[in-house]
């Protein structure tokens, strides 16, 4: 599907993978709806990639009327542009590491697994919900009759959690699991899914990790030997929206890591 012309909504497009992918979409002549909950810096990025191909919506998404005022908003900005809505990238999230039992031997709070799965599970599933009976509306391109694509972003976590990513694996485990059967109900309308499943990447979660964490995470690096860059992760997105063959799939960027149990 053709990015040019398009708008898209990106979730979590004010930091890090989020961001990367939103200059990307502009890059290449899309219109982005940035949804965060961080206000200064989605408006600091409208204001460097200019408000006629980027809006933002301060919006949180464990919370679903503040899905639905940005996605009004967003639907009267497609409105004024013509540029219909193409897809919907769901990157916001968190991770909030915690052991279930701790050195004291109380639990976790379950209140820290409900933050955890509403904003990353929840959060993305709302949005797309919200989306959703606008996007089986848009006239379908011409070829293959595509509507629009849904990216959800999980995390080698889905696969191979560390201590501490209970909540975190279960949330990033879910998109990766119901990727298919959501493939499955959007194939009629020409919508496509695509879940990409990133290991260690420069962003904001990931600045604040100490230098011991982010060393031994080095040493079990496959190739290359760095983190991901979140142009990287950005690239993977472009392929996801161009490419009509991608669908019902989770791709895992990783550089071949697999994330130890011992840090
Ligand atoms: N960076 C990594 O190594 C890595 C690895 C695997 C998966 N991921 C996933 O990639 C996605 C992007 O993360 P990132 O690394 O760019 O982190 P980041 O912290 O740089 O960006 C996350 C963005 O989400 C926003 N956000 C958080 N909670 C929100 C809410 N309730 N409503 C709206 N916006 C909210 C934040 O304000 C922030 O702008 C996340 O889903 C994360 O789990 C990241």
């Amino acid at each position: 599907m053709k990015i040019e012309g398009r708008t898209f909504v990106v979730s979590g497009g004010a930091s890090g993978l989020g961001r990367a992918t939103v200059r990307q979409l502009v890059d290449r002549d899309g219109y982005v709806a940035i949804l965060d909950m961080n206000e200064e810096s989605g408006k600091a990025l409208v204001q460097e990639l200019g408000s006629s191909s980027t809006r933002f919506f301060q919006a949180d998404v464990s919370d679903t009327e503040s899905i639905a005022a940005a996605v009004k908003g967003t639907k009267s900005w497609v409105q004024q542009t013509g540029k219909e809505i193409g897809g919907i990238i769901a990157a916001a999230g968190v991770s909030t590491p915690a052991k279930i039992i701790d050195r004291h031997g109380d639990p976790f709070d379950i209140k820290s697994f409900d933050f955890v799965v509403n904003i990353n599970v929840r959060g993305s599933i709302d949005l797309v919900r919200q989306l959703l009976p606008h996007m089986i509306k848009v006239e379908p391109e011409a070829l293959d009759g595509e509507r629009g694509v849904v990216l959800l972003v999980s995390s080698s976590a889905a696969f191979d959690g560390q201590p501490g990513q209970v909540s975190y694996a279960a949330s990033k485990g879910a998109l990766a699991s119901l990727t298919l059967p959501l493939t499955r109900d959007l194939a009629k309308y020409g919508i496509r899914v695509v879940t990409i499943a990133p290991s260690l990447f420069d962003s904001g979660m990931t600045a604040l990790m100490s230098d011991k964490v982010r060393a031994s995470l080095t040493r079990v690096m496959e190739f290359p030997l760095r983190p991901g860059k979140p142009d990287e992760f950005a690239r993977i997105v472009r392929e996801g929206i161009e490419n009509s063959m991608l669908n019902g799939v989770v791709i895992r960027l990783d550089g071949g890591m697999r994330m130890p149990s011992k840090m």
